[in-house]
């Protein structure tokens, strides 16, 4: 983020429930952060940690049954609740895409057609001849060659790369402030990745955009954002810099994630996931959440107090763990989860 950077998104404890026959799914508590223009937030956890919740409740986009508490501002103006402003600025101001682009493509309409149809809802006075140009500058955009010739194809003429940069076009036609990528990559094969992930970091430069990249994939993270949400069930755990994440590492959850990351381990190492499943939802654990698989624990570790398990740092690197202190001494933190394997998986 740049001294003279314009804050976008402010988001502040931002906490969603959803009520169940089972009881209330805590899925997301107390999310706090903030984007500013050009700015490439990554947002890493495993499955079920909140990820995409706390997106979608920035995009109104949740169920009804949802409760959504807490605040999510875009320029000064609330997004959630019924009065929010986020109908208007959906698809318009920001942006979402998933991953499946079968979910936003529509398959009996030409790509051309969608993509009119996208600037149409915010530009009901476009002329035609305009709606084409920009569709044709989107498509190109995103590098889908012969572009002229790609309005008229329809989505499953496409290659599944093909259709993800359509659908990242589509995303982007109206010039979006903030563009949300929920794993958008992770359908795709390893070489096609790389080629999204370029056209995201294209989009990116050329718009000036401000993007978060929700994914699994650590590897992901380090190759495109400044800045990082370390997710585990349903809160922030970890919030820092891309180096604070890698190399300052003061959480035991980060720690177990970047050692489970095939590829940054010298040769002939061996990719260690991390032990035990996340925590119910319903019935989270006393004290901190990761508590039951940290190699680290403590009987303090078990023992709930009022904000013990907030983030505790700085303004720009932050965790929720009490030994943080410790963790953050460590020569290289991702070695406290080896103790703890009996059998380990090689990879191969
Ligand atoms: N409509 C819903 N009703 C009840 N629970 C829900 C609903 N939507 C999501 N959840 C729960 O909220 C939690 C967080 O889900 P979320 O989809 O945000 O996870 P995620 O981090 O995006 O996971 P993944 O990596 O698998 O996409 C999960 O436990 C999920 O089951
Ligand atoms: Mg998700």
């Amino acid at each position: 983020m740049s001294a003279d950077s314009e804050l976008l998104l402010e988001v502040e404890h931002l906490t969603v429930d959803f009520p169940t026959d089972d009881g209330v799914v805590h899925a997301t508590r107390d999310i706090s952060y903030t984007l500013s223009r050009g700015d490439v937030l990554g947002v890493v956890g495993e499955s079920g940690s909140g990820k995409s919740v706390s997106s979608l409740a920035v995009m109104g986009l949740l169920p009804p049954t949802a409760r959504v508490s807490g605040s999510a501002k875009f320029c000064g103006q609330e997004l959630l609740g019924s009065h929010g402003a986020v109908k208007s600025l959906r698809g318009n101001k920001l942006a979402m895409i998933f991953q499946d682009p079968m979910t936003a493509l529509n398959p009996v309409y030409t790509v051309g057609v969608q993509l009119r149809e996208a600037l149409r809802v915010h530009n009901r006075e476009m002329p035609k001849r305009e709606m084409t140009e920009r569709s044709i500058d989107a498509l190109e955009l995103v590098g889908i060659p012969n572009p002229k010739d790609g309005l008229d194809s329809f989505p499953h003429e496409f290659s599944g790369g093909m259709r993800q940069r359509a659908m990242i076009a589509m995303a982007m036609i109206n010039d979006p402030d903030i563009l949300i990528a929920d794993e958008p990559t992770t359908a795709l094969d390893v070489t096609v990745q790389a080629q999204i992930l370029e056209t995201l970091e294209r989009v990116q430069a050329r718009t000036g955009a401000a993007i978060i990249l929700i994914t699994h994939d650590l590897g992901v993270i380090a190759g495109m954002a400044q800045r990082v949400l370390v997710m585990y069930g349903g809160a922030v755990v970890e919030s820092g810099s891309v180096d604070d994440i890698f190399y300052r590492t003061s959480m035991p959850y980060t720690a177990g994630l970047l050692g489970s990351m095939p590829g940054i381990h010298a040769h002939g190492s061996r990719l260690r996931p991390i032990p035990g499943s996340p925590p119910s939802l319903i019935r989270m654990p006393p004290g901190c959440s990761f508590g039951p698989r940290c190699p680290m624990v403590t009987d303090a570790c078990r023992l709930d107090a009022p904000g013990k398990f907030s983030l505790v740092g700085t303004q720009t690197h932050a965790s929720a763990c009490i030994r943080r202190d410790e963790v953050l001494a460590m020569d290289d933190a991702r070695t406290m989860f080896a103790a703890t394997h009996d059998t380990e998986v090689v990879r191969d």
